[in-house]
């Protein structure tokens, strides 16, 4: 069964990375899929992969309300009705408060913060109308601070929290969720990915899976969300990090002490204790 025949989708930063994955997913199961991108390139590559069937591009730039508001209008116009809102373009941002300024940090909030929650405003009546739902692309930056991450740590725990603002104001008339993805192989993370002693560091111990994310991996979990198949998820964070923050930090001591040895003795004093030895 094709989980979202009939429905529609809006997914912003479509034509990329995780936005792609996503278009990919809705449409391979059903969907009619907007790709909203501020790329026409990357849009038309796209659309030629796929084809022209169940699909549109609409180029938007997720800095201007108004475009953004032509965004959902245009969708309406072609397919009728709007069923899911895929919040997921968005900028990344290097530097430390004393690094930052002023219009880089606007920049980030406005586009990572202000363009998730007026994209959801506009799309709100019309998925309200048929019982439909939003899903919010955040990050495991927005659950803790990162170094030398300033804005987007501040902008990616703001998309969480809203959303669940966003959730409880809204249910049950629709449902409001939130993926938050840890290092992905996207574009946007090429600066990372591809940088042997930072990947490197990352392997040690933050990587538990010892690779990053394919963007598929985070696709599925944004269409799982987005399906009837989470009809009673609201308002949840789902974190797809391979485990990356399940880690304390805490350095691995069984291999830094040289095994378990130093803990045999006591441990089998409790079990005896225990035996009531
Ligand atoms: N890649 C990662 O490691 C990672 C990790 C956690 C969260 N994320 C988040 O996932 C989302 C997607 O990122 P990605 O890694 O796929 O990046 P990406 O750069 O591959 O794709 C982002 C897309 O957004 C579009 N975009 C950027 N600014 C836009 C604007 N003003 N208006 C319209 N479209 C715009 C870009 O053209 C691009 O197509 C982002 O919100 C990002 O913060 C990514």
């Amino acid at each position: 069964m094709l989980r979202f025949e009939g429905k529609v989708a809006i997914v912003t930063g479509g034509a990329s990375g995780i936005g792609e994955a996503t278009v990919r997913r809705l449409h391979q199961e059903g969907a009619n899929v907007v790709v909203a991108d501020i790329r026409p390139d990357a849009i038309d590559r796209l659309l030629d992969e796929i084809g022209p069937d169940r699909v549109m591009g609409h180029q938007v730039d997720m800095l201007y309300s108004a475009q953004i508001e032509a965004m959902v209008a245009a969708t309406v116009a072609r397919f009728g009705r709007l069923d899911i809102l895929v919040n997921n373009a968005g900028i990344g941002s290097l530097g430390r408060v004393t690094e930052i300024d002023l219009p880089h940090w606007r920049e980030v909030m406005a586009i990572d913060v202000e363009a998730v929650m007026w994209a959801s405003r506009c799309a709100i009546p019309h998925l309200e109308a048929v019982g439909g739902n939003i899903v919010n692309v955040a990050s495991t930056s927005g659950i803790a601070g990162d170094r030398g991450f300033l804005a987007y740590n501040a902008a990616k725990a703001a998309v969480i929290n809203m959303s669940r603002s966003m959730a409880l104001d809204h249910a049950p008339k629709l449902r409001v969720n939130i993926v938050s993805p840890g290092l992905t192989a996207t574009p946007l993370a090429e600066g990372l990915t591809g940088h042997q002693e930072l990947m490197a560091a990352w392997m040690d111990g933050g990587l538990p899976m010892a690779r990053p994310a394919q963007p598929a991996e985070v696709a599925s979990a944004i269409a799982f969300l987005a399906s009837s198949d989470a009809s009673y998820i609201n308002g949840h964070n789902l974190v797809v990090d391979g485990g990356t923050t399940a880690w304390t930090g805490q350095p691995d001591f069984t291999r830094i002490l040289g095994g378990v040895s130093h803990l045999e003795g006591r441990a089998s004093a409790v079990v005896r204790a225990a035996d009531g030895e």
